[in-house]
């Protein structure tokens, strides 16, 4: 298993539509293991396989389990479908690839999405609230959708670190152009070996 890197808004891998995985191997679960590892190293609830810039269609989500104590369950799931969709909810939405930005997302408040297990089984979750909001988020990504194209104009935001608040950060106004402007300096530095 191994921690990889995440690719950062403005990169193409992001933007492209991933295939569907039909031959099941060792690969493909040494993928979800990697996928595993970086979704929680970098404390994300979703991570779909284009962020680590693999375009097949295979995301991981986690929820927690409702039991107080218990490790949170993740569910791993090959070329996912959104087979139903019902009601609304309204939220703050953020992604590993887009670090440190939130912004408000109008999403289903339920969903089912049928997909295959890694061990290629059939799977059927059925999902509400900060699960269903995920589910959809990290499906959007296998299409090349980000969530700051569903984002409601003016709501995106900075998530700076400030001690004098309670949370430890206060959010700051931002544009997708300033947005966008940062997320490539980022890339930039890192491009240099930075990070
Ligand atoms: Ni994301």
């Amino acid at each position: 298993m191994a921690r990889r890197e995440l690719l950062i808004c403005g990169e193409a891998l992001l933007r492209k539509k991933a295939k569907p995985v039909r031959r099941i191997g060792p690969d493909v679960l040494a993928l979800f293991d990697d996928m595993v590892e970086t979704m929680i190293a970098e404390q994300g609830l979703g991570l779909a396989a284009p962020q680590i810039g693999e375009s097949v269609q295979a995301i991981v989500v986690r929820t927690d389990s409702g039991e107080e104590g218990a490790e949170p369950l993740t569910y791993r799931l090959l070329n996912p479908r959104l087979v139903e969709a019902s009601g609304e909810q309204e939220g703050l939405e953020g992604c590993l690839s887009l670090p440190t930005l939130r912004g408000c997302v109008v999403r289903a408040a339920r969903v089912v999405v049928t997909g295959l297990t890694p061990e290629g089984k059939d799977l059927t979750l059925e999902a509400e609230d900060l699960l269903a909001r995920a589910l959809q988020h990290e499906i959007d990504h296998l299409r090349g959708i980000l969530f700051t194209d569903r984002a409601e104009e003016n709501s995106l935001v900075w998530m700076v670190p400030d001690e004098d608040e309670p949370q430890g950060f206060r959010y700051e106004p931002t544009t997708l152009r300033e947005a966008q402007e940062a997320f490539d300096r980022l890339r930039a530095r890192r491009g240099r070996g930075g990070r």
